[in-house]
């Protein structure tokens, strides 16, 4: 069976409120795994949710409820979302889950009788909010440690620790041999640069029970659960194995209820995350991994982080995008586009109300709107919506936009490729302008020349939304719809010029964007 192009996003916290930064990750690995599809790949997207640790008991017990209770209610809001966003994920992981936890522990088994983890005892700092443990280097100059650590306090305790520092310098070569294993590349020279200038501290993998219970218990030590990130980083090939995967299984020690030798997935292709949490990725991940004796995934791909109006986003003082009332003003299609157009998958990017609906206008409404709804009205007033012979005029800009739109999904240059396909709407529009086709309308002898225009501004619709399905997969449907075309444009193969067919009908033709007062 050949191998499956596997996408996940990170999960997140049940507790948190869904928000633009969530969304954002989400659509960015949503359209990744539409384009694979649409290319012919057979895709696997996982999304989902991290659902242990102290926050959660503590926010369950300040609600007066049991914590699965508590992630249960949460969980159904956060499908709900992912709804919302048409993600075409394949499975939804909570944490929660017995399919994950019995892989998490089937791994600690594992490493434990490896030797790979020691016991010992900690006496330090330790931030309740963050569930991690400080040091000395964290301080801030003045002494103080960041608030973001919320309450810091002293702790004495002992625990279970992951052998780190003997994997330091093989996964320094790693880095090095595999120079696209993290992008952007300034994301990697930054692991690097980080690797290289530190030793690493090992890793504690536990709490103990009596302190934080809600966690997955520990195989081999009834007294401890297992840190969040162990449990947490875990679900990327937990489901898979459980799904029957073979390699997941195996490199896990799992027995899965069955082997799905159709189901190839490990390693995954593409682990799409944010860039607080790159460490976390691309330094305990691939060490996990490399103990459990599992393939490595193919890349981590780092996005940067939303500000709105120059700020950091904040519910304190109510500085915050939500996506579901963006959603439900201006339409799902508006908020990808706007995302994805705005910022590059690397840096950090910034909302402004005014940006939103200036793209929406010029871009959506006026680029892409006005394009396709006055050449499907021109076809239909002046041919009564007859598709005229096969014309060429606009096939070699068509083709030059589709060879690059191409090679763009396939390199997950999504920005670059929304430009590359706005590039064909901007001269599709200007071409409607020159050729002045209701100038043409007037004059009978102008006819044949009224049909080449028609001609190539339907089979501009057509083809643009085949290109735009993974991005706008509304909007494309309808331009199909409009066009009288059955099926869904989901087929990267159908962006072929000359494939709409003289003497078909096309549908209604109806505002894709509609014009809003701003
Ligand atoms: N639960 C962990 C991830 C575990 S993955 C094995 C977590 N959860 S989170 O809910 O805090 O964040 C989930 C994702 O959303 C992360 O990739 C994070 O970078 C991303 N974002 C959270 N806020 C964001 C912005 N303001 N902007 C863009 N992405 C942001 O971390």
């Amino acid at each position: 069976m050949s191998k499956r192009f596997y996408i996940t996003t990170a999960i997140d916290y049940v507790n948190g409120q869904p928000h633009l930064g969530h969304a954002y990750e989400k659509v960015v690995a949503d359209v990744i795994a539409r384009s694979r599809r649409s290319l012919g790949q057979e895709a696997f997207f996982l999304t989902g949710l991290d659902e242990h640790g102290q926050k959660v008991q503590q926010a369950a017990a300040s609600e007066g409820k049991e914590p699965q209770a508590y992630c249960d209610e949460l969980a159904a809001a956060w499908k709900s979302f992912a709804t919302k966003l048409q993600l075409t994920n394949d499975d939804f992981v909570r944490t929660t889950e017995k399919r994950h936890r019995e892989v998490v522990q089937a791994i600690l088994a594992k490493l434990h009788a490896e030797g790979h983890f020691y016991k010992d005892i900690y006496e330090g700092f330790y931030s309740t909010r963050e569930e991690t443990f400080l040091t000395e280097k964290d301080r801030r100059p003045d002494g103080t440690f960041d608030p973001a650590y919320g309450e810091v306090i002293k702790l004495k305790e002992e625990n279970y620790y992951f052998k780190l520092k003997p994997h330091q310098q093989w996964l320094i070569d790693y880095l090095e041999k595999n120079p696209s294993f993290v992008a952007p590349e300034y994301r990697r020279n930054e692991v690097l640069g980080f690797l290289k200038h530190n030793t690493l501290e090992d890793l504690c993998i536990t709490r103990p029970a009596n302190r934080l219970n809600w966690g997955i218990p520990v195989p081999f030590d009834p007294n401890y659960v297992t840190y969040v990130w162990f449990d947490a980083l875990v679900n990327y090939i937990s489901i898979p194995a459980a799904l029957g995967d073979v390699i997941a299984a195996k490199s896990v020690s799992y027995q899965p209820s069955t082997i799905n030798h159709e189901l190839s997935l490990w390693p995954a292709d593409l682990h799409v995350i944010g860039k607080d949490i790159l460490k976390f990725h691309a330094v305990y991940w691939p060490i996990m991994l490399k103990a459990m004796g599992a393939p490595l995934p193919k890349q981590i791909l780092v996005h940067g982080w939303w500000q709105k109006d120059g700020q950091k986003m904040s519910k304190t003082t109510g500085n915050v995008v939500d996506p579901v009332a963006i959603i439900d003003e201006w339409g799902l299609d508006a908020f990808r586009f706007y995302v994805l157009r705005e910022l590059d998958i690397g840096p950090d990017g910034n909302w402004t109300d005014t940006g939103f609906k200036g793209r929406y206008s010029s871009e959506l409404a006026n680029g892409l709107g006005n394009l396709v709804n006055r050449s499907l009205s021109m076809l239909k007033r002046y041919r009564n919506g007859v598709v005229p012979a096969v014309s060429n005029e606009l096939a070699t800009d068509a083709n030059r936009v589709i060879a690059e739109t191409r090679s763009l999904l396939e390199q997950n240059q999504l920005q670059a490729a929304l430009l590359a396909i706005w590039s064909l709407i901007t001269r599709a529009n200007q071409y409607v302008d020159h050729t002045a086709p209701f100038k043409l309308a007037k004059d009978p002898q102008q006819s044949t020349r009224l049909d080449e225009v028609l001609y190539n501004l339907a089979e501009v619709s057509r083809i643009l939304a085949v290109l735009l399905w993974p991005f706008l997969p509304t909007t494309a449907g309808k331009i199909y719809e409009q066009l009288g075309l059955t099926g869904t444009p989901d087929q990267f193969s159908a962006a072929k010029w000359g494939q709409l067919q003289a003497g078909h009908t096309i549908g209604s033709p109806a505002p894709l964007f509609p014009r809003k007062d701003i």
